[in-house]
């Protein structure tokens, strides 16, 4: 399946909305961005924990930029779930305002890496600010897309992502970019809008726009199927919290086996 140009050229004009509004100092999730809509609102309203910063613990995102942290638009708390290890290299897709790469950086050490790729330049340029506000020394970002990643084959030991994969027109594509990158034995902790498997395409859509995380989620069984058509094994989804009807932010792990 080939990427649609015209839905990609709207995600990018939506986040580059969105790090225009962090960078200004505001919650990018108040725009009408990944669970937007104003299901978040305004800073004091009471609001559901679906999309961005209230997914995280106050005290891990302690000390890290502010505008890292009002730009986290994702719908879950990767870094919470992969398993990072002292020593590895982790590699975020659509790595935003950067905060899950940031985060990870503190994981790995020093003797560890952490990478994020975003094809949004006003994304890149916070990203890379709120690396140098953190001091952070073992993080890069680079420009691309998840469809083709500007990575070695097997250069990375974790993929992670944060509300991306859903974003992509060309699921089959991010897939197999994900397992060509990775290591043998390396492992996959992402976070992600997943639909119940009964739920029709157009149900999906019904449900919230793509640009917002909701019409493009696969399924559960769609993304179990599409784990294992690009190699991946022990591969699990598990619904952590409702982003809409039916529709799940949730936990999606796997492994690139060790050999074959
Ligand atoms: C919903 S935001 C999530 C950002 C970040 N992961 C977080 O948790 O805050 C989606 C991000 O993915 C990027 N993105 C969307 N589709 C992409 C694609 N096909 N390739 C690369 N980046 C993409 C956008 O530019 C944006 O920064």
């Amino acid at each position: 399946m080939a990427v649609d140009e015209t839905v990609r050229g709207q995600v990018r004009d939506r986040y580059a909305e969105a790090a225009r509004t962090a960078s200004a100092g505001q919650y990018a999730e108040a725009s009408d961005c990944c669970g937007g809509g104003g299901c978040c609102g305004a800073d004091e309203a009471p609001l559901p924990i679906t999309f961005g910063r209230r997914l995280y613990d106050a005290v891990q995102v302690e000390g890290l930029p502010d505008t890292a942290v009002l730009a986290s638009l994702g719908c879950g708390n990767p870094t919470a779930v992969a398993d990072l290890r002292a020593g590895d290299r982790v590699l975020d897709l659509g790595s935003g305002g950067g905060i899950d790469v940031l985060l990870s950086a503190q994981r790995v050490g020093l003797t560890g890496f952490a990478y994020g790729v975003d094809m949004t330049d006003e994304m890149l340029d916070l990203a890379r600010a709120n690396a140098a506000e953190a001091g952070a020394t073992n993080v890069e970002f680079r420009k691309g897309t998840i469809e083709d990643l500007p990575f070695d084959d097997g250069s990375v030991d974790v993929v992670i992502s944060n509300c991306v994969i859903n974003l992509s027109t060309d699921k089959t594509a991010v897939l197999a970019e994900m397992f060509r990158v990775l290591a043998p034995g390396g492992r996959v902790g992402v976070s992600d809008v997943v639909a119940e498997d009964h739920l029709t395409a157009v149900q999906r859509a019904e449900r919230g726009s793509y640009v917002g995380c909701i019409a493009g989620a696969l399924s559960k069984q769609e993304y179990l199927d599409g784990l294992a058509a690009a190699g991946f094994v022990d591969a699990s989804v598990t619904f952590t919290h409702e982003a809409a009807p039916e529709m799940h932010g949730a936990i999606v792990k796997a492994v690139k086996p060790t050999q074959g």
